[in-house]
C-alpha cells in the first residue's frame, strides 16, 4: 500500500516509520524543512525507543521524506493527517492545521484517496474534513474520510503502535474499511509478530492485534474519552492519596488493593504530582468543551483538572513544610520531563514546580537523563544549574526533590546520596521508594499519600508543628 503521513511530529513520525515496518511504501511529510532535512540524513528529532533503528532500516527504501503535500497525495492511496491540534485560548482543540492540510489535499486529489484523521480531534472532525475537501474542489467520488485514532505513549510509542491493546478504525463506507483493514493486516493476522526482524515486545497479550471497526464519530469519541478516563483515574487516586496522607494510611497499598479488582486494574493508579504532557491536559480540556457544545456540562472533567492542578500546589506546600523557608535554599531536583523515558517537557509538572521554587528564591540544581537541553530553552534564570548525574545534582543540597518517574531515580545508591547531601531530606513526588527503606538509609522522606518517614535517630525541635501536619512514622536506621 502507498501511504502518505502528513505531519512528522510524535504521532506522525512513529506512524510513518511503523507503516514502513509493516511493509508499506511511505512518504512522511512536514512543512518544517529543517526537520525533513534531518530525517533525510537519518537523524531522529525525538527521543523514542526503536525509532532510530527503524528509520535506519527503512529510510530511502520504503520510507521517504518530503515537504510537499501535493507530492504525497499524488503518490498515495491512503493519506493520514497527523498534524498538531493544540489547545486554543477557549480550551477547545485548534483545528486550523488540520483544515490547512485538508485544503492542500483537496487541490492535489486527482484519483480516489482515503483521507484518514489520526491526530486527536473532537468528535465530528471527519464531518468537517469532508466538507472542507468538497468546498476546496475535491470531487465527492474522489475521496472518502476515516478516523484512526492513535493511542501511543511517548517513550513506548513504537511498541504501542506495533503491539496495540486494540486498533480503532472509524469508517462510514466500505472502501475506507477495506483499505484500513489491509494496512493493519500484518498486525491483525499476526504475521508481523512471526517475522524474525520484528521489533521485540515481551508479554503481548494477543497473537493477533484486536481491531474495532466502528463509525467515524464513535472512533473520535473513543479517543477523547479514553484519554479523559485515564486522566480521571490519575486524579482519582491523587484525591484518595490526600485522604490517605491525612489519616496515615499508605496510598501504594490502597492503590494495589483497588487495582487488584479486575474491573479497575492497577495501571494509571500511581499517585504523584499529577499528569502532564502534550495530550492529557489539552485533551481533557478539549473534551469538556466538546461536551459543552453538546449542551452537556461535564463537571466530572472540571474536577479532574482541578485535582490535577492542586497536586502541584500540595507538593509545593510539602517542600515549604519540610524546609521552612525557601529563600537561598539549594534544592537538588531529579527529573524535568513530564514522565520517564522521554525528553518531552510540555506541560511538565516538574517544570511548573521548579518555576515556583525559583520564584520563591531557592537555587535549583537539576538532573534529567535526556530533557536538560529542552528545559534550558524555557527555564531561563541564573538560579538554576544543571548536573551531569543525580549525585552531583544532590551535592550540598538542603533537600532532594524527585519530580519525574525515571527508572534510574528509583535505583539510586542511597548511601552515596546520603554522603553528598547537606541535609538528608528527600521529597518524592513520584513515590519511587518505600518510606521504611529511605528512613533506614538515614533520610527524612516525604512522599505522596504516605506518612513522612523519619530515621529513629533524628529528632527535630518543633517537629510536631511542621512535620506532623502530615502523619509521620519513625524507623530504625541501619548501619
Ligand atoms: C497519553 C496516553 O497514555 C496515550 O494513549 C495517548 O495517545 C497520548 O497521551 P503520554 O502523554 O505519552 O500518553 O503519557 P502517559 O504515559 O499516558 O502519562 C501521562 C501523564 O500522567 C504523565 O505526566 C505521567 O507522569 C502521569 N501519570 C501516569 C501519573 O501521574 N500516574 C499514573 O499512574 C500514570
Amino acid at each position: 500500500m502507498r501511504i502518505a503521513v502528513i505531519g512528522s511530529g510524535y504521532v506522525g513520525l512513529v506512524a510513518a516509520v511503523c507503516f514502513a515496518e509493516l511493509g508499506h511504501d511511505v512518504l512522511s511529510v512536514d512543512s518544517d524543512h529543517d526537520k525533513i532535512a534531518l530525517l533525510r540524513g537519518g537523524q531522529v528529532p525525538i527521543h523514542e525507543r526503536f525509532l532510530p533503528e527503524l528509520v535506519n532500516r527503512h529510510r530511502g527504501k520504503r520510507l521517504c521524506f518530503s515537504t510537499s503535500v501535493t507530492e504525497a497525495v499524488d503518490q498515495s492511496d491512503a493519506v493520514f493527517i497527523t498534524v498538531g491540534t493544540p489547545q486554543s485560548e477557549t480550551g477547545e482543540a485548534d483545528l486550523s492545521f488540520v483544515e490547512a492540510v485538508a485544503q492542500e489535499i483537496a487541490s492535489a486529489i486527482s484519483d480516489f484517496k482515503v483521507i484518514i484523521e489520526k491526530s486527536t480531534v473532537p468528535v465530528r472532525t471527519c464531518e468537517s474534513l469532508r466538507k472542507t475537501l468538497l468546498l476546496n474542489g475535491a470531487r465527492p467520488d474522489s475521496f472518502s474520510v476515516a478516523s484512526n485514532p492513535e493511542f501511543l505513549r511517548e517513550g513506548t510509542a513504537v511498541t504501542d503502535f506495533l503491539y496495540p491493546d486494540r486498533l480503532v478504525i472509524g469508517v462510514d463506507d466500505a472502501a475506507s474499511a477495506s483499505l484500513l483493514s489491509s494496512i493493519y493486516r500484518p498486525l491483525t493476522d499476526g504475521s508481523y509478530y512471526r517475522q524474525e526482524s520484528a521489533i521485540p515486545f515481551v508479554g503481548y497479550a494477543h497473537a493477533q492485534a484486536p481491531i474495532i471497526v466502528t463509525d467515524t464519530k464513535s472512533a473520535e469519541l473513543i479517543k477523547h474519552a479514553s484519554n479523559a478516563f485515564l486522566a480521571m483515574k490519575i486524579s482519582f487516586i491523587n484525591a484518595v492519596a490526600n485522604i490517605a496522607e491525612f489519616v496515615g494510611a499508605d496510598i501504594e497499598q490502597v492503590s494495589a488493593g483497588i487495582g487488584s479488582d479486575s474491573r479497575i486494574g492497577t495501571k494509571f493508579l500511581n499517585a504523584g504530582i499529577g499528569y502532564g504532557g502534550s495530550c492529557f491536559p489539552k485533551d481533557v480540556q478539549a473534551f469538556r468543551v466538546v461536551a459543552e457544545h453538546c449542551n452537556y456540562e461535564f463537571g466530572l472533567l472540571t474536577e479532574v483538572i482541578r485535582v490535577n492542578a492542586e497536586q502541584r500546589s500540595r507538593f509545593l506546600k510539602k517542600v515549604r513544610n519540610a524546609l521552612w523557608t525557601l529563600r537561598g535554599k539549594r534544592l537538588g531536583v531529579l527529573g524535568l520531563a513530564f514522565k520517564g523515558d522521554t525528553d518531552d517537557i510540555r506541560e511538565s509538572p516538574a517544570l511548573e514546580i521548579i518555576s515556583v521554587l525559583l520564584k520563591e528564591g531557592a537555587y535549583v540544581c537539576a538532573y534529567d537523563p535526556v530533557a536538560i537541553p529542552k528545559a534550558k530553552e524555557v527555564l531561563d534564570t541564573n538560579r538554576i544549574f544543571y548536573a551531569t548525574d543525580p549525585y552531583t545534582a544532590a551535592s550540598g543540597c538542603d533537600a532532594v526533590l524527585i519530580l519525574t518517574e525515571w527508572k534510574q531515580f528509583a535505583q539510586l545508591d542511597l548511601e552515596k546520596l546520603r554522603s553528598v547531601v547537606k541535609h538528608p531530606i528527600v521529597i518524592d513526588g513520584r513515590n519511587l521508594y518505600r518510606p521504611q527503606e529511605m528512613a533506614r538509609a538515614g533520610f527524612v522522606y516525604h512522599s505522596i499519600g504516605r506518612p513522612v518517614a523519619i530515621p529513629e535517630c533524628m529528632s527535630f525541635d518543633g517537629e510536631s508543628d511542621s512535620m506532623h501536619r502530615e502523619s509521620a512514622i519513625r524507623f530504625a536506621t541501619t548501619g
